[in-house]
């Protein structure tokens, strides 16, 4: 769907600084279907990254291609693309409904077309009694999710979001992950920056790590924890009176166990590959 190329990009800190490399060869690719996090620490490049996606900057090297389902034209393109910005800016003096009309509007798109849409999303969102009030009275995470709402009413093929769950409540980001799986059971591609690493494990299938503008990592997030895995299994069974047991086993030793436990009549409930967590292989990963 989207493929970045041996992307570099340098800035000047100021017009006589020297020029720092703030992204090094980067290259990736974004699979149309997936709910992709994207995770490195403050500075590592993300917001850098997503600006070169968008257009917004350009690259010292490297291209981004585009695969002809987003469009040929950057016109096109930029219509297939749902993008919620780290720092979105909201009107104060617009209603939550007069700011989704201001941005729809802006995608050549009626209002009144999707009214039924925008009433579908507010309600998801939680943010469907607010739509009469003025922005300035929004809580910060009352304005990410009219922001997520503005980003998706166009139906976009591919929605980026840069942070979106960073400084919003717990139930805030609960309903936030909740939209973007849903959006993504409908078929759309979600590519999000955030540095909560247990937010983006929760709701993402694949993972790209980028370290001081390097990618370290890019690929399935199981695929990940299972490469750092202990290589333990946990076993859980029922005894014949009932008991239930866990036990940790190392992988040669697992069959075995396992053998010996249906010979004595026990009932296999669950046999579970340890994995850690995101955190902790973001962590190791680093060392
Ligand atoms: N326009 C610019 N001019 C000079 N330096 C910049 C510019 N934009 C970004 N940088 C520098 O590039 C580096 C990467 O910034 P970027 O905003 O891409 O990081 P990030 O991963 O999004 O961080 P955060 O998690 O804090 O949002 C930082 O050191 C930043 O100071
Ligand atoms: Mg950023």
């Amino acid at each position: 769907m989207i493929k970045f190329n041996k992307i570099s990009k340098s800035f000047k800190s100021d017009f006589w600084g020297k020029s720092n490399l703030i992204l090094n060869d980067v290259s990736f690719e974004i699979e149309s279907g997936n709910i992709i996090g994207f995770l490195g620490a403050n500075g590592a490049g993300k917001t850098t990254t997503l600006k070169i996606l968008m257009d917004f900057i350009k690259q010292d090297s490297g291209e981004v291609v585009f695969s002809k389902e987003l469009g040929d034209k950057r016109t096109e393109i930029n219509r297939s693309i749902g993008y919620l910005p780290e720092h979105p800016y909201f009107y104060p003096d617009l209603s939550g409904r007069e700011f989704l009309k201001f941005l729809i509007e802006l995608n050549d798109i009626k209002f009144e077309s999707v009214l039924r849409e925008v009433d579908e999303w507010t309600k998801k969102l939680k943010i469907d009694h607010a739509l009469n009030r003025k922005i300035r009275s929004y809580s910060k995470g009352m304005l990410q999710r009219i922001g997520f709402v503005a980003a998706i009413i166009h139906k976009p093929k591919i929605l980026i979001l840069d942070e979106p769950l960073s400084g919003v409540d717990p139930v805030g980001r609960s309903i936030l992950k909740q939209a973007m799986r849903d959006l993504n059971k409908e078929g759309t591609t979600i590519f999000f920056s955030s540095h909560i690493v247990a937010d983006l494990e929760e709701v993402c299938n694949r993972v790209i790590i980028l370290e001081k503008g390097v990618v370290i990592y890019s690929g399935d997030k199981v695929e990940l924890l299972e490469k750092h895995s202990s290589g333990n299994y946990k076993v859980t069974y029922r005894q014949e009176d009932g008991l239930s047991i866990t036990k940790t086993v190392l992988s040669k030793d697992k069959d075995q166990l396992i053998l010996n436990l249906v010979n004595n009549s026990a009932s296999i409930e669950s046999l579970i590959l340890e994995t850690p967590s995101l955190e902790d292989v973001v962590y190791n990963l680093k060392k």
